[in-house]
């Protein structure tokens, strides 16, 4: 039993590694940095939490389109509920007991909008690698207006005593598209 992590986490990592989108793998190990880095004590639940907690990403069959919601919030939902169904799924399968399982799928529901201290973490911490990781590769798909929707939409949902790491990260870029969004961010 005290050996599940380490089957979970190998057996999570092989399918975030095999992902299509060449920034999941970097993504996934990047929050978890970000985690470590605004919680230093965050527990292992969280950490895992943090690793997986866009899983469906990685798997085509499975992950939820944009085109099949109405709206930005209920495609984001649909995807923290089913990344948290695949990490269920793959604990479950390493006998981990249901307690564990409810509370790593609880904290993957809530990574979009947070709504406990830990939850907040693992959002924030989520954010912050989108600027940090996620961004460049986010603009090579699309166009300057969705990117920067989305840089806005990420950057408001930060706790507000974190959003001047944002800038942090942003101000050490030179790309046009890192100082384009900083300029929008700046007007906030
Ligand atoms: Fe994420």
């Amino acid at each position: 039993m005290g050996d599940w992590i380490r089957y979970v986490w190998k057996d999570a990592k092989r399918i975030i590694d095999s992902s299509p989108l060449p920034e999941d793998p970097i993504h996934a190990r990047n929050t978890l940095k970000w985690l470590l880095k605004l919680n230093p004590g965050a527990d292992k639940n969280l950490r895992l939490a943090s690793l997986t907690h866009d899983i469906e990403r990685a798997i085509p069959e499975r992950k939820v389109k944009r085109v099949d919601y109405p709206d930005y919030e209920s495609f984001k939902k649909a995807h923290a509920e089913n990344s948290a169904i695949i990490v269920a799924q793959i604990m479950r399968r390493h006998r981990v007991c249901e307690e564990v399982i409810r509370d790593v799928t609880d904290l993957i529901k809530m990574h979009e909008i947070g709504g406990t201290e830990r939850a907040d973490l693992l959002r924030d911490a989520d954010s912050l690698s989108f600027f940090d990781r996620n961004l460049l590769f986010y603009a090579e798909r699309n166009s300057l207006e969705e990117v920067t929707r989305r840089c806005i939409w990420g950057y408001n949902r930060i706790s507000e005593e974190r959003r001047g790491l944002v800038r942090e990260i942003l101000k050490k870029r030179s790309d046009k598209v890192s100082r384009y969004i900083l300029s929008i961010l700046d007007t906030f």
